[in-house]
């Protein structure tokens, strides 16, 4: 801990664990630390960083909360800090434009990993903290992934073991009182659902069906859609490329139980398919390698494993990586987002 507070101070970014996946921390506030973390990961300056609080009582020295958000704001924070919820929200200027990419807003949370959490709170100040991987590439949730991502470029990476959720937070923008789902992640929407009701039962008011429908479709979100295991997601985040925590390997999204034949017309011969499949073995074609998300059919031990198995089918010198698509509710609304995005 001593070792990355040092390395920080310095400037320097160094990789850390959070229970989503490893991030590359630097001093939040200081502009010329935050460049060494766009550079190690090669990342453009148009996609702004995320803001790690050391305490609660950050938030208000880093946004600038309007009244009509107060109640929503904090509500969302008794509730999932410290935790996978990044807030996006107007900021405070002593955020260095480098890490919002100019915009008028910061996102920020507060990570629940006691490793992340004891060298922030030790550093004393805010960190800034992207996935630890290389600009495009799959987040890492081991520190091995980071190493192999960032080998050579950065002085320090601590191991705290795999992460919990393996995917990165939920990221909501909260504007005028409203919530916009910009990323899906741990924090479901049936999550955020449960604060707006309990936010209007506080006030001794229960919504109705309409109103909590309309609260959906703010998010983004389509709740009928989510119910009926559909693409339930609309709207997608700003700053967010399409191809993003993308293997090497072409992945193509199969639907369960589909049968597919794929041959490799310069060689002439079958191409080498790997598998990745939600909870049983693959039957969709003859596979040379495959992975099972969770046998169980356990939607947050197959986000929780979804990376590091992306990450060995990438590895196995395959052709192509089919993978099965995923019940789109709950955590399966984060999986199929990342499955799509490394399919694009
Ligand atoms: O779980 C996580 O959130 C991990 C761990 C390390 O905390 N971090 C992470 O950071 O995933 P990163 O940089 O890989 O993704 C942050 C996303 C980007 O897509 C960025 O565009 C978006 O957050 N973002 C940051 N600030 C924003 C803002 N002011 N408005 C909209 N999107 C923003
Ligand atoms: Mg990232």
């Amino acid at each position: 801990m001593k070792a990355a507070a040092g390395a920080l101070a310095d400037g320097q970014p160094v990789g850390l664990p959070t229970e989503t996946v490893y991030g590359l921390a630097a001093d939040a506030l200081r502009p010329e630390a935050v460049a060494e973390v766009f550079e190690a990961k090669e990342r453009p300056f148009f996609d702004p960083l995320i803001v790690h609080l050391p305490s609660r009582d950050w938030l208000d020295r880093v946004t600038n909360i309007p009244a009509e958000s107060r109640a929503m704001v904090e509500a969302l924070v008794t509730k999932f800090w410290p935790g996978p919820l990044t807030l996006v929200l107007p900021r405070q200027l002593v955020v260095p434009d480098i890490v919002t990419s100019g915009l008028d807003t910061v996102a920020v949370r507060m990570s629940a990993h006691p490793v992340f959490r004891a060298v922030v709170e030790h550093y004393g100040h805010p960190l800034a903290a992207p996935s630890a991987n290389r600009f495009g590439h799959i987040s890492p949730t081991t520190a091995g992934h980071v190493r192999s991502e960032l080998n050579g470029r950065i002085p320090l990476i601590i191991d705290g073991g795999p992460t919990q959720h393996g995917v990165e937070s939920t990221i909501v923008k909260v504007d005028s009182g409203e919530l916009r789902l910009l990323r899906a992640g741990p924090v479901t929407p049936e999550d955020l659902g449960e604060v707006f009701q309990a936010l209007c039962e506080a006030r001794n008011y229960r919504p109705t069906e309409i109103e909590l429908s309309n609260f959906f479709e703010r998010l983004g979100v389509s709740f009928s859609a989510i119910l009926r295991g559909e693409r339930s997601v609309r709207v997608e985040a700003p700053g967010q490329l399409e191809s993003h925590y993308a293997p090497r390997t072409p992945l193509r999204l199969i639907k369960p139980g589909v049968e597919v034949m794929i041959y490799d017309q310069e060689n002439h011969v079958q191409a080498r398919l790997g598998s990745l499949a939600f909870s049983q073995p693959s039957t969709a074609a003859h596979f040379t390698y495959e992975e099972i998300l969770s046998p169980s059919g356990d939607l947050r031990e197959a986000a929780a494993t979804l990376f590091a198995k992306m990450r060995r089918l990438d590895e196995a010198g395959l052709d192509m990586i089919l993978a099965e698509e995923v019940p789109e509710h709950g955590l399966g609304i984060a999986i199929m987002d990342r499955l799509r995005k490394a399919s694009a």
